[in-house]
């Protein structure tokens, strides 16, 4: 039995991830803003929900098929953006992209992945997204949503919560800054992780794929790659650049990061088709709620106009089924999969989608629920104290 195959839950990846990289990779994943409280908050806020069994309902065979973003997924859960994938491991994006088609489910290419538009299309026929910032190049944005329509992006998810990076200490303490400032604890950190730098080394390949050719154009300029990325975060982005965005694309569009009713609205009058409730899995502000606590709220406030995903702390099949009975559509994580990811490449990604699988359908089964689309508001309810 391999390692990998005697993992019995999620966090066993974690484990897993942690002792295949190097400290400040590892830390580059799993950390998170200032205090971490709201990353904690993320998974913690589902323990303030109980599920309500509902038992003689014949569970014989369970549907978890859904829809969201105009496609079709075989699951109620799909893979969120995260970049640099390939500091992970050298099968990168496309590993967990093939992984997802291989499940039925949606994978989300990221702005700064490892990996360019088409080269994750050509290796994954399942529904695809891509996630966007607006970056004060408004051109290279353009020619984005442009390379995604020609490459078979089915949707597109707009990034709001990301004005300043938020403060990312145990990057600070680990020196992954752009760029890099290791100190002799993070290189000693490296140096005890050969095999993660022997493979960097036959297999390079690490450059922001999907903006390197802008950087390079403004090289003469004097503007590195990393120094391009952080000026190009526009601080001055408003609603009617989002609203641009989804005139611009004409098809099922996200806006990730959104947490109140109020934006909520606002994203249904500008005609967005879902919002990914977000707080960037506590790597922004520190103090934002769980997604999971916004859920009710939002629904309330926009009946059926938009879905919602809830993407955040999401490392259970009964998180899933208690963001689904307060009315998400669907659910989104990155984490777990990039643990997979650093553990074993795409077998790793493989195993942490047939464990949740696993768990989501057991968990149909045990609440009564024969298809995911029908699980009732009074499935879950808030704990008491
Ligand atoms: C990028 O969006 C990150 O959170 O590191």
């Amino acid at each position: 039995m391999s390692r990998i195959d005697k993992a019995t839950n999620l966090m066993d990846f974690r484990a897993m991830a942690k002792s295949a990289l190097p400290a400040p990779l590892f830390h580059y994943i799993d950390g998170a803003a200032d205090d971490e409280w709201t990353l904690r908050r993320n998974t913690d806020a589902f323990m303030d929900y109980e599920l309500m069994p509902s038992y003689l309902r014949d569970v014989a065979s369970v549907d978890m098929s859904t829809n969201v973003l105009g496609a079709d997924i075989d699951m109620p859960l799909f893979l969120s953006p995260t970049g640099m994938s390939r500091l992970f491991h050298h099968e990168k994006e496309a590993a967990v992209a093939k992984a997802a088609a291989k499940f039925g489910t949606m994978y989300t290419l990221s702005t700064v992945g490892t990996t360019n538009i088409e080269d994750v299309a050509a290796v994954c026929d399942g529904p695809k997204m891509f996630q966007i910032y607006v970056f004060k190049d408004r051109e290279l944005t353009k020619e984005f949503l442009q390379r995604c329509k020609a490459a078979g992006y089915t949707s597109l998810c707009l990034t709001v919560d990301l004005p300043v990076a938020g403060y990312r200490e145990k990057d600070l303490i680990w020196g992954m800054s752009m760029p890099p400032k290791f100190t002799m604890k993070s290189l000693a950190s490296f140096a005890a992780h050969p095999g993660w730098a022997f493979n960097l080394a036959k297999n390079p390949g690490f450059e922001l794929a999907n903006i390197a050719h802008r950087a390079e154009a403004l090289k003469g300029q004097g503007v590195g790659l990393m120094e391009y990325v952080n000026q190009q975060l526009d601080q001055s982005v408003s609603w009617d650049d989002a609203a641009w965005m989804i005139e611009e694309w004409g098809g099922p569009f996200a806006i990730k990061g959104v947490q109140t009713a109020d934006d909520a609205k606002r994203c249904v009058e500008i005609g967005a088709s879902a919002i990914m409730i977000s707080n960037h899995g506590g790597r922004q502000l520190d103090s934002a709620p769980a997604p999971v606590d916004c859920v009710a709220p939002i629904r309330d406030a926009i009946g059926d106009r938009l879905e919602l995903i809830v993407d955040g702390g999401v490392r259970r099949g009964t998180h899933v089924l208690k963001a689904l009975a307060l009315g998400a559509n669907a659910v989104s994580f990155g984490r777990p999969y990039l643990y997979g990811l650093a553990a074993a490449g795409q077998e790793g990604v493989e195993r942490v989608l047939t464990l949740i699988r696993a768990e989501i359908a057991r968990d149909m089964r045990l609440i009564g629920c024969s298809n995911i689309k029908d699980l009732p508001r009074s499935a879950v309810q808030h704990r008491l104290k």
